[in-house]
């Protein structure tokens, strides 16, 4: 059995034990030499005395930095050195030579250009501080996921490609489909909504959105994750935001361990968007942009706030109406949108007459249709983006670091 770095203690020391990874450091003081042997959880030392295996000491030492080894070898426990103990290798399998110089350093404190990193991006994923984002990435999806089953949501998958039009909006990607044009998905909207028209009353996804905007910002990716959830049988969106506060506030219970800077409140405060047209003196009907969110978030005091109540207008076909407002909400956390939902039209009439008085095609969304006419019950859902969470919870700049490898106007590869 292979030990990982932190899994070593007490019950070890004295005891013959196996270690491996990559060869972050070599200290080579002449008759004594420190290796540092970087794994998954963290790194370890490796102590080769050259009198004592001189053979030995001669292979460690040679190998260029990043190499993958294997060592066998007594643990020792050393409170001088980091974890508290040393290996002293009795048997050393060199598994792979890395060649070098190295594109780009690993421990090294010298900066490295972004696009540098993001051309070898399995040597800078081996960078602690970047591997980080995405360790706690993965606790997150487990926390949400684990939070959405205690609650009764079932995890589904829907289909990324597509021959009608998406939820509109957003511009698509074409792709050939055999004889047939088709696109992929801008989300997973309409599938999410038609799902519960099947007696799964609540579901979730985590989704990949594609939108083929050609702005090039630090908060927009144009292949990105989300999770994507959809309820029946609620009240109205009151009922969905519930759901996504209970959820952000699980998923942050989860992380805490990272001691996050934030302002977390009890309740998430909930503005109106005419409060918020107030508060920022900007015109009614207006969208907020990425300005007015930033704005926001400066007189904010919470880190996690709601804004609901959107005019109509500036809210998708199925968004439920109240008057002149949707029943759609933003969930916003230091000034910018990381997730957005509503309450959906069930009612066919209407949903009709809402893509009538915007213009929409009703051919175009037969299938979407049909599954409204033989029983749909009230129904809503979100879809909170997985990067922008991570870059806001961790106080990120540039939303590309949040995804393994990140797809913009510029970048196809790796
Ligand atoms: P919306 O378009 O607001 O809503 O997207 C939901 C959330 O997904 C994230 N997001 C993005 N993240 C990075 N790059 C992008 N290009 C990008 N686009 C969206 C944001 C955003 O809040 N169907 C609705 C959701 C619903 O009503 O259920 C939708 O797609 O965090």
């Amino acid at each position: 059995m292979r030990y990982y770095s932190t899994q070593i203690g007490e019950e070890q020391y004295g005891k013959e034990i196996t270690v491996g990874g990559w060869i972050e450091d070599i200290r080579n003081l002449g008759g004594i030499a420190f290796i540092i042997v970087r794994d998954k959880k963290g790194k370890l030392q490796i102590t080769v005395v050259k009198k004592e295996n001189p053979d030995l000491f001669k292979k460690i030492t040679n190998l260029p930095r990043e190499s993958v080894i294997l060592v066998e070898g007594k643990c020792a426990k050393n409170e001088e050195v980091m974890n508290g103990y040393e290996v002293f290798p009795s048997k050393l399998s060199i598994l792979s030579i890395a060649s070098s110089p190295l594109p780009m350093g690993i421990a090294d404190k010298v900066g490295v250009d972004f696009d540098t990193r993001l051309d070898n991006r399995f040597l800078d994923l081996r960078r602690s501080e970047v591997g980080r984002i995405f360790t706690i990435r993965d606790l997150m999806l487990d926390a949400a996921r684990r939070f959405l089953h205690s609650n009764d949501f079932m995890e589904v998958h829907t289909p990324k490609i597509t021959s009608s039009s998406s939820e509109g909006g957003a511009e698509v990607f074409k792709l050939k489909y055999f004889e047939k044009n088709a696109f992929l998905v801008q989300s997973p909207q309409l599938y999410k909504q038609i799902l519960m028209a099947t007696g799964f009353d609540r579901v979730y996804e985590i989704a990949w959105y594609f939108r083929a905007e050609e702005h090039n910002t630090l908060r927009h990716l144009n292949e990105s994750t989300a999770i994507d959830v959809e309820m029946a049988f609620i009240r109205d969106e009151e009922d969905i935001m519930m759901i996504l506060e209970e959820m952000t506030k699980s998923i942050l219970m989860e992380t805490t361990g990272e001691k996050l800077d934030l302002n977390i409140p009890k309740t998430f405060p909930r503005l109106t968007y005419d409060e918020v047209v107030e508060m920022l003196g900007m015109k009614w009907g207006e969208d907020l942009g990425t300005e007015e969110e930033r704005s926001l978030g400066k007189i904010m005091e919470e880190d996690f706030y709601f804004i609901k109540n959107f005019p109509l207008e500036i809210k998708p076909f199925y968004a439920m109406p109240n008057k002149k407002y949707a029943r759609a909400f933003d969930l916003d956390c230091k000034g910018m949108e990381i997730a957005s939902g509503a309450q959906r039209i069930h009612d066919l009439e209407l949903l009709k007459e809402r893509m009538k008085a915007l213009s929409i095609d009703e051919k175009k969304f037969e299938d979407y249709l049909k599954a409204f006419k033989y029983g749909m019950p009230p129904h809503g859902g979100f879809g909170f983006g997985i990067e922008r969470f991570l870059m806001k919870i961790l106080g990120i700049k540039n939303i590309r670091e949040c995804i393994l490898f990140p797809r913009d106007r510029k970048r196809l590869r790796p």
